[in-house]
């Protein structure tokens, strides 16, 4: 080939980059399979409820969701603590682990946690001396006077550049992006009050999340089976088939008016053929409302149901169903499980003039302020029980599910050994 001048060589080098981008690109699509592009999602299974076998591709939509935490940058001198509400020893076994996983010498973004005492009970405290014992950044505060109600708990904000992370000591699972993500939504948005994790069974949030069809048929097993299950199994898809009336078995109401049938017992899921589907208006989900304390709040066989559905999703990689980008909670009453907030905002009221922490905090701060408060969508989290749900029928209700042992097995083999997180990039600090 001749070329004659620069302009034609420039021409030529135009043409040549355009043919390969083609090519490229056409590659790009011939290996991409249908499942990728999200149309398998779209075309069946999504609405219909047939648990999916372990490991098959889940239709993820391309892209979706983000994580908002991908770089994430922690202005200098302002720390980020964990503010864990103490009180139930066998919560917090669970918990721990996904803790420290978050802490800055693992790769997270905490630089302590502080486990702020709220119980009388003398096993719990013992635990808690372990506890604080087993890592330097862990450290415990008791109230040094009495208060009303939780606000105790909140004496142990004294940094009004931090930010804090006010967590219930009944968080049973939460995703490496969920810290990352709400500090980053609320260090990017003055306006905002506070920023709340995407939590799973939080009263008007199981409305939302049922309303997105993550829920699955599930019901309680009413006799002990023969064989004891495998213990420390977490895995759905070894649970055997409900069998029974598609309402629900005999002796159980789906609005939690009956107590659960046993210690340790399961939740089973209902497999139907390929060509039929479960209407989940039979079951305790379909009761849930967009209503802070309605079912969602009180009742022990929407969490079952809420518990056992999410950890079908966990197991088959495909939690990105519950997420979405943000959810405005506008001045409604919002369960204050797992949320990021300013220790400015706290210290300015502080002891809050009212003796309901979480309605000051989340309906009369704000709107005094008018400064909203919004939920990170892609910031999953998971809360075990309120507490009408724990002590239903005198704590045979959600406690006597076998579905906080599926966590502790869980967090014991997936997050606990792996403590330090080697796909998760550090977060860019600035030191000053
Ligand atoms: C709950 O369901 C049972 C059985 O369907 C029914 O008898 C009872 O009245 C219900 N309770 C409430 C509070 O709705």
């Amino acid at each position: 080939m001749h070329f004659s001048g620069p302009q034609q060589r420039s021409t030529y080098t135009l043409l040549f980059v355009i043919v390969l981008c083609g090519v490229l690109w056409t590659g790009y699509f011939l290996g991409t399979d249908r499942d990728r592009l999200g149309f398998r999602q779209l075309g069946e299974s999504s609405f219909a409820h047939h648990p999916s076998p372990p490991g098959q591709a889940t239709g993820k939509p391309l892209g979706f969701p983000y994580t908002h935490a991908a770089d994430v940058t922690i202005p200098a001198g302002v720390k980020v603590i964990g503010l864990v509400f103490f009180g139930r020893r066998e919560l917090v076994q669970v918990l721990d682990c996904y803790l420290k996983r978050n802490l800055k010498a693992y790769g997270g973004l905490l630089d302590e946690v502080i486990w702020s005492v709220n119980t009388k009970m003398e096993d719990d405290l013992a635990y808690l001396e372990e506890l604080v014992a087993s890592s330097p950044h862990y450290r415990k505060h008791k109230a040094t006077k009495k208060y009303d109600w939780y606000i105790g708990s909140w004496e142990a904000v004294d940094d009004p550049h931090a930010i804090y992370l006010k967590i219930d000591d009944d968080v049973v699972y939460f995703e490496d992006n969920a810290i990352p993500a709400i500090v980053k939504r609320l260090l990017e948005n003055p306006q905002y009050f506070t920023i709340s994790a995407n939590i799973v069974n939080n009263p008007a949030l199981s409305w939302v999340h049922r309303n997105m069809g993550v829920y699955e048929g599930y019901y309680p097993e009413m006799t002990k089976p023969s064989h004891s299950p495998p213990k420390n199994s977490w895995r759905a898809s070894q649970l055997p088939s409900y069998e029974g009336p598609l309402e629900g078995p005999e002796g159980f109401a789906i609005n939690g008016s009956t107590a659960a049938p046993f210690q340790g017992h399961r939740w089973l899921p209902v497999r139907l053929a390929q060509d039929k589907t479960y209407d989940m208006s039979l079951s305790p989900a379909s009761l849930l409302t967009y209503d802070p304390f309605g079912p969602g709040l009180s009742s022990w066989t929407a969490a079952a149901q809420t518990h056992y559905s999410f950890l079908h999703h966990l197991q088959q990689g495909d939690t990105w169903r519950y997420k979405f980008d943000t959810w405005d909670f506008n001045y409604l009453r919002l369960s204050i499980n797992f949320l990021a907030i300013r220790g400015k905002d706290v210290m300015d009221v502080f002891p809050f003039p009212q003796k309901d922490d979480e309605d000051y905090l989340v309906c009369t701060r704000p709107q005094q302020l008018r400064r909203r408060v919004i939920i990170d969508g892609t910031a999953l989290a998971v809360h075990f029980a309120f507490n009408n749900q724990y002590t239903a029928f005198g704590g045979k209700g959600v406690r006597w599910t076998d579905a906080l042992d599926r966590y502790k097995a869980y967090a014991d083999e997936m997050i606990c050994p792996g403590l330090l997180r080697p796909d998760v990039k550090l977060p860019k600090v600035e030191v000053s």
